[in-house]
């Protein structure tokens, strides 16, 4: 049977020594879906994507790229494969084309088909009109960008981005995500980290959470936000200035469990239910605080990343 996931990660567990980096961790990837890979630095992303990407040899577990085990064929799981490293080196003499062209025809490209496809990729990570740039001038967006382009060249199906947007300035940012989304839409499965998480709510259709080398969590934005401890934070600001007052009265509400200052008023915790944020209200409009503002948000992907994870490195 063909597998449904384009990367499969099962049960991959990865130690230096006596020191454990990654912890059975799986996940999944489907063709044309985002999948964000967040955690502290020191999480263990980056030797999971190496492992995804062969580059590194797991001690249990396995990876599946297509449905077909990459520690059994890694020559084969490459060829579907494009990972984009952390850090990576450029030739600083070559042009953007030539350095392209270099790695076209190590991956094997001949003839027209070799120029057709440096073209398309030039053109789908707009550096066109950059191409004869000597690669040591390129500003550290385009510098991405052109290692993007080169992780495109042999068509991968499946695209391993370690922290692309790192170092991106806000519309290198935006450019990069809207690049992302784009290789979804192709149909490509994306696994991406990094530590720009509010960016990565916008381009991912699904999170997986790892700290310590451990997964704290996997799901859609929406399903990892329900089940995490923390639902939303509510917004509320008083005529009254008595602080402890108003945090005492905040705490006594049911389903409050942190209030702390916040622009001129105050930001509480709870799970978020609509029954007990009305109940809440209630009760503060009834007291002799003075509501003048109540906002409830939901948990935005960096306060439910602070929530799920406890900011240990390892
Ligand atoms: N080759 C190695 N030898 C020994 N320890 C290593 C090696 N590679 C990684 N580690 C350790 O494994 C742990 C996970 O590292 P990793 O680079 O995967 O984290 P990360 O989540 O990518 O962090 P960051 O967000 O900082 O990039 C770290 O404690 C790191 O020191
Ligand atoms: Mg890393």
């Amino acid at each position: 049977m063909v597998s449904p996931y384009a990367l499969e990660v099962r049960g991959l567990t990865k130690r230096f020594g006596s020191f454990v980096a990654v912890n059975g961790v799986s996940f999944q990837v489907r063709p044309g879906e985002i999948v964000g890979f967040i955690g502290p630095n020191g999480a263990g992303k980056t030797t999971t994507m190496r492992m995804c990407a062969t580059l590194e040899m797991p001690d249990e577990g396995d990876v599946l790229i297509e449905g077909r085990s990459a520690l059994e064929d890694p020559r084969a799981a490459r060829r579907r494969i494009g990972f984009m490293p952390d850090s990576y080196g450029v030739y600083p003499s070559t042009t953007i084309r030539e350095y392209l062209d270099f790695f076209a025809r190590a991956y094997g490209l001949r003839g027209e088909t070799r120029g057709r496809t440096v073209g398309e990729v030039i053109e789908f990570t707009k550096l066109d009109g950059l191409e004869e740039k000597l690669v040591s001038v390129l500003s550290k967006g385009m510098k991405q960008r052109l290692c993007l382009a080169k992780t495109l060249l042999h068509d991968p199906s499946v695209l391993i981005l370690d922290e692309p947007a790192a170092g991106l300035d806000p519309r290198g940012r935006v450019e990069l995500r809207e690049l992302v989304k784009a290789l979804g839409q192709l149909g490509k499965a994306v696994l991406v980290s990094s530590h720009i998480l509010t960016e990565l709510a916008e381009m991912c259709t699904s999170v997986v959470i790892i700290e310590r080398g451990e997964l704290r969590a996997t799901g859609s934005v929406d399903e990892v936000t329900r089940r995490s401890r923390k639902r939303a934070a509510v917004f509320v600001r008083f005529l009254s200035a008595d602080a402890p007052q108003i945090e005492r009265a905040l705490l006594e509400c049911p389903g409050v469990t942190s209030v702390r200052p916040e622009r001129g008023g105050f930001l509480f915790d709870c799970s978020g239910s609509q029954e007990e944020l009305a109940v809440i209200l209630q009760r503060l409009v009834d007291s002799d605080l003075r509501p003048v503002e109540f906002a409830a948000r939901e948990a935005n992907l960096e306060e439910l990343f602070l929530s799920l994870t406890e900011g240990k490195v390892q």
